[in-house]
């Protein structure tokens, strides 16, 4: 499988940190062909230069339509001939004219154990509903928000007293092991789906 990915992101990036430390280390072969985020001021755009990765902000704010924005990253993408696309706190819906381009090429993480808690604030929903356990999801993106066949997830215990942020923290430690392994995952190609189930040979 083409091992070249490209990271679309809006803020922080430390899983895209993640990614970087994983190549780098030679636990994941692969490269990282572009990062872009549809915020200017994402301090992930950061860490890739500093890693010495092209990086840049595509806004969708330039874009009419949310389908315009989407072809316009399907092109960034092709362009540098990305293989596989993970959204690692891409914090925007992923619609039909990307993932068209990328069938089953575009990987996801989410700070909870789907199908519970999709949507924002994952973590702050697990503490009000009152879950014992919560965790992390990578899962191959969808139509569907947050709703496409899983590859991976980590359970996290929810501790008494946990906020959202404490608890996000702790999940975040997971999130940074699982999405390396996800990656490793889909990029030996050892897996086909059955129906909505991610089924590894
Ligand atoms: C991560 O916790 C990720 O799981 C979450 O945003 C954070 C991004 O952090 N994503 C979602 O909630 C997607 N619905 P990062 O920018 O440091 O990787």
């Amino acid at each position: 499988m083409n091992r070249r990915l490209g990271v679309l992101i809006s803020g922080r990036g430390s899983n895209l940190q993640a990614l970087i430390n994983a190549i780098a280390d030679g636990r994941l072969d692969a490269t990282i062909a572009v990062v872009i985020s549809n915020r200017e001021d994402a301090v992930g755009l950061v860490r890739a230069r500093a890693a010495g990765i092209e990086a840049f902000a595509l806004s969708h704010r330039a874009f009419a339509t949310r389908d315009d924005y989407d072809r316009a990253l399907v092109a960034e993408l092709q362009k540098r001939d990305v293989g596989l696309v993970c959204l690692a706190g891409f914090m925007r819906l992923v619609g039909a004219p990307l993932i068209e381009a990328f069938p089953n090429r575009i990987l996801n993480i989410h700070p909870s154990l789907l199908p519970s808690f999709p949507g924002l604030d994952a973590q702050r929903q697990a503490v009000e509903h009152g879950v014992k356990v919560s965790g992390v999801t990578v899962h191959l993106v969808t139509a569907e928000l947050d709703g496409g066949p899983i590859i991976v997830q980590r359970a996290v215990p929810v501790m008494p007293g946990d906020t959202a942020d404490s608890l996000a923290e702790r999940i975040l430690v997971e999130e940074h092991l699982a999405y390396p392994e996800a990656v490793k995952i889909v990029l030996e190609g050892a897996w086909h789906l059955d129906g909505r189930r991610f089924v590894r040979h």
